[in-house]
């Protein structure tokens, strides 16, 4: 192991995206920052090379990949058609945090990246590193969130160590993420209809103001954990549980005074019980929670600072060895949509509503 680590700390010496872009080209994994997450890439027309992304991870070999390109007629030898809402997306939101899931051109790229579907979710990352990373690799590269499968995505190269250290090719520092939680995924219908299938950084808000009919998975819709008779998912990852701390989170909604109540009183609670507690809570609140660590997600009217903010502070939850973690629930419009989908995903689903609604 001590081989890989020096490796590992090499290409973090490394700034020059060249040698990063040779290590794809030859086969090897590369973490390297978007601006939502950092991403695990690999060439994805290369099986062995995309296998190990898999491994590194521990991803489960049905949940298929992402392909990030750095320009759009990258996009023409991967997919067999683009529709014209398609076109209208790609024009507006790329390059940004829009993944679109197209029919996939067969021989295009591995199947494991598709994970036998026949279509190939792709996106162009709006980040200067990734771009002229893949530029320099000229290859289409496959590339999951650079976090072990699970485990919250990696907001920054510190968070990619700490997981995947020694079972990686490399790491390409490029400091913190900007939207912290991941791309919207999109698939067109024919009637042009677009329907997410994962909520993120594109808001259901910003595709309506481009695209006539926009819907959202049935299955992201359906309340609870997911059982034998609730609606799988289009979006194979969707139904796996993610970003859980170690320990047990609960997501309170309803009026604020009453949510406030209800936390203060659970945290005293467990404090009797002598559990470790977290708050995850909005910046005018926290200071009234008493507990072994408050994280702040900034203010409630700016959900794009608790997107930026939420992965690490899951993360800390763990660091500071948190038995007993509640988190303030937040609006669901714009980028709440994407934040409450990955706290309720952490929670297990556990959701509290308090107060009269
Ligand atoms: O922001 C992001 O999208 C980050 C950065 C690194 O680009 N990537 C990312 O990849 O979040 P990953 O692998 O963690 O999530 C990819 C999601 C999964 O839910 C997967 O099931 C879905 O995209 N997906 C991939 N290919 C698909 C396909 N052909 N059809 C439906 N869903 C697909
Ligand atoms: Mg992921």
């Amino acid at each position: 192991t001590d081989d890989v680590a020096k490796g590992i700390a090499y290409k973090q010496a490394l700034a020059d995206l060249q040698d990063a872009a040779t290590c794809l080209r030859q086969g090897q994994t590369v973490a390297f920052p978007t601006e939502t997450v950092y991403g695990l890439g690999a060439d994805a027309r290369n099986t062995a090379a995309v296998e190990a992304v898999f491994a590194a991870k521990g991803r489960p070999s049905d949940n298929p990949l992402i392909v990030h390109i750095a320009q759009r007629d990258q996009l023409d030898s991967l997919v067999t058609e683009v529709n014209g809402t398609a076109e209208v997306l790609m024009t507006a939101f790329w390059p940004g945090p829009l993944t679109l899931v197209l029919p996939v051109r067969r021989g295009a790229v591995s199947p494991r990246v598709t994970a036998g579907l026949d279509t190939v979710a792709v996106r162009m990352p709006d980040h200067p590193v990734a771009l002229q990373l893949i530029a320099a690799a000229e290859c289409p590269v496959a590339a999951p969130s650079a976090n072990r499968s699970g485990r919250p995505s990696p907001t920054l190269a510190a968070h990619v160590r700490e997981d995947l250290a020694g079972r990686i090719g490399g790491i390409v520092d490029g400091g913190p993420t900007g939207v912290g939680v991941e791309s919207t995924v999109v698939q067109v219908g024919d009637d042009g209809t677009v329907t997410i299938l994962r909520p993120g950084g594109i808001t259901a808000e910003q595709l309506s103001a481009v695209a006539a009919r926009v819907a959202t998975d049935p299955a992201l819709l359906a309340e609870g954990p997911g059982g034998d008779d609730s609606p799988a998912p289009r979006s194979p990852g969707m139904k796996y549980t993610h970003y859980a701390p170690t320990g047990a989170l609960c997501v309170v909604e309803g009026p604020p005074a009453a949510v406030a109540a209800w936390i203060c009183a659970a945290l005293a609670e467990a404090a009797q019980r002598g559990e470790r507690t977290a708050v995850l809570a909005f910046a005018e609140h926290a200071e009234q929670y008493r507990a072994d660590a408050v994280f702040s997600l900034g203010e409630a009217s700016e959900l794009e600072e608790a997107a930026r903010r939420l992965y690490a502070a899951l993360r800390s939850c763990d660091e500071q060895g948190a038995t007993y973690i509640v988190a303030e629930a937040c609006s669901r419009e714009g980028l709440g949509a994407a934040v409450m989908n990955r706290l309720l995903k952490a929670a297990g689903h556990r959701l509290i509503q308090v107060g009269n609604r």
